[in-house]
């Protein structure tokens, strides 16, 4: 990028009133091309539109469309192929375009700017962006989705152990654990198709705050850039960000989930779980210590929600206190929507990855499933069901059934009938039928339990939505 190359002279676009040209620090400070050049396919479909509707209203000459026109796809091949200079004297995008259009076209260059302001023509290439990154978080949670539908079903009928406090608490199936993150990651999907429908209103034709006076037609443009309608009120059109901030809170919950599932991924791979390997693909060694593999990609995922709930801060911070319409503290608002983006796209491609990979380790599942008296709860719900006792008692009565298993280092199944009818004469051979973790996980088959009936039942219903790529 040349620096300060209009150092000396006024800028073309706007100096008309200025008799040199700004400090250093101040073109610095004001440039935004360094990160909005991201915008310029937006930026160039947005003039299009708007050049065509200006021709279709009589606004201008269908002959200067056709050069404006001519003169964007030229451009647009220009940065495609590197060729095109950007100019950091030029501020952003949208005037290095127009530059570049006017050593093109000539004067005629500047009748695309005709009922149109940087301002809407900013809110316009952002809320394009924003709605292409939508469109492409919602296929990676679709493959997410669907990578975790596949592990369910594999895994139906494994057992492992579930977790409160991280204590075992209950035998679960390792499909009904994967069906968990399926309810999650569907809810971040939900809430990326609300954003979208909410974001689809084009700004373009607020101009600069107030509307314009030319007959431009908003719901041509709209329509031809793909948006339901056209926004309704001029000074909300131009200082709207809520579709950058609802992108980011949408990022910030999804990269919470994914931090989540990292953390468990992590732990799961340790030696002492060792529930599942995380093939090599998604995982590193250590250059001192041979024996280790590590789970860098999920640590990773887990950190890249740093950076996304600081994009989130970040906007929100750079929003509050704004007075309509627009300010130019607005132009802080796309490096952190860009690099949450990035960093959400890796994380849910990474973990999709991850998922579809992993090894999972059934065997050890099984064993931790049945230690740490996982199935108290079966006894308990025994006692109340088979010899009438109020749940209380029961609890009471397996709570010394748990502690007497402990003193004599065993497990449930394991201890003597004859010591359990100690504890509670009603208790018959029929015991040992519930004291299994295959029993207890068969038996919770409650609307939404862990039953592997209900998770063959649950990925149907999933298997019958038509985004999900089997
Ligand atoms: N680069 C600016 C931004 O990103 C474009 C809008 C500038 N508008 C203005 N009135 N100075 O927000």
């Amino acid at each position: 990028m040349s620096e300060n190359e209009n150092n000396k002279s006024s800028n073309k676009m706007w100096g008309g009133r200025f008799g040199s040209g700004p400090d250093a620090i101040m073109e610095e400070i004001n440039a935004s091309i360094g990160f909005d050049k991201k915008l310029y396919a937006q930026d160039i479909e947005g003039s299009m539109a708007h050049a065509q509707m200006l021709a279709d209203n009589g606004i201008i000459s269908a002959e200067d469309r056709d050069k404006i026109t001519h003169g964007l796809n030229t451009i647009s091949s220009e940065i495609e192929s590197g060729q095109f200079e950007f100019s950091r004297a030029l501020e952003d995008i949208h005037m290095n375009i127009e530059a570049r259009l006017r050593e093109l076209i000539g004067p005629t260059a500047g009748r695309l700017h005709t009922a149109r302001s940087r301002n809407d023509q900013v809110a316009l290439d952002f809320r394009l962006w924003v709605k292409a990154e939508l469109g492409k978080t919602a296929k990676l949670l679709e493959q997410l989705i669907s990578a975790f539908v596949k592990r369910a079903e594999e895994h139906a009928d494994t057992v492992m152990p579930g977790f409160t406090h991280l204590q075992t608490a209950q035998p679960v199936t390792f499909g009904h654990h994967c069906l968990a993150y399926v309810e999650m990651f569907y809810r971040d999907l939900s809430r990326v198709l609300d954003c979208i429908d909410r974001l689809d209103e084009c700004p373009l034709g607020a101009a600069a705050l107030a509307g314009t006076g030319f007959p431009i037609d908003r719901h041509q443009t709209a329509k031809a850039l793909g948006f339901r309608e056209p926004t309704r009120n001029s000074l909300d059109s131009v200082s709207d960000r809520d579709f950058a901030m609802e992108y980011l809170s949408l990022a910030t919950i999804c990269a919470t989930h994914l931090s989540r599932l990292a953390e468990e991924i992590v732990i799961w791979s340790t030696p002492q779980f060792n529930f599942v390997k995380l093939s090599d693909s998604f995982s590193t060694g250590s250059s001192i210590m041979p024996q280790k593999k590590n789970p860098d990609a999920a640590e990773l995922v887990r950190a890249k929600t740093g950076r996304i709930n600081g994009a989130m801060v970040g906007l929100l911070t750079v929003m509050k206190g704004l007075p309509l319409a627009y300010s130019k503290d607005m132009q802080e608002d796309k490096e952190q929507v860009f690099d949450a983006a990035n960093s959400l796209e890796l994380a849910l491609a990474a973990m999709a990855g991850m998922v579809a990979d992993m090894h999972v380790n059934k065997d050890a599942m099984q064993k931790a499933a049945g230690s740490g008296f996982s199935t108290a709860t079966d006894l308990a719900d025994w006692l109340v069901r088979e010899a009438g006792l109020p749940f209380r008692d029961a609890h009471h009565a397996t709570g010394a059934a748990v502690a007497l298993a402990e003193k004599q280092n065993i497990e449930l199944h394991e201890i003597k009938l004859s010591e359990l009818q100690e504890i509670n004469s009603a208790i018959t051979e029929d015991i040992y039928s519930v004291l299994t973790v295959q029993a207890s996980v068969a038996s919770r088959k409650s609307f939404g339990g862990t039953a592997p009936d209900n998770v063959r039942e649950q990925i149907k219903y999933w298997k019958s939505k038509s985004w999900l790529s089997n």
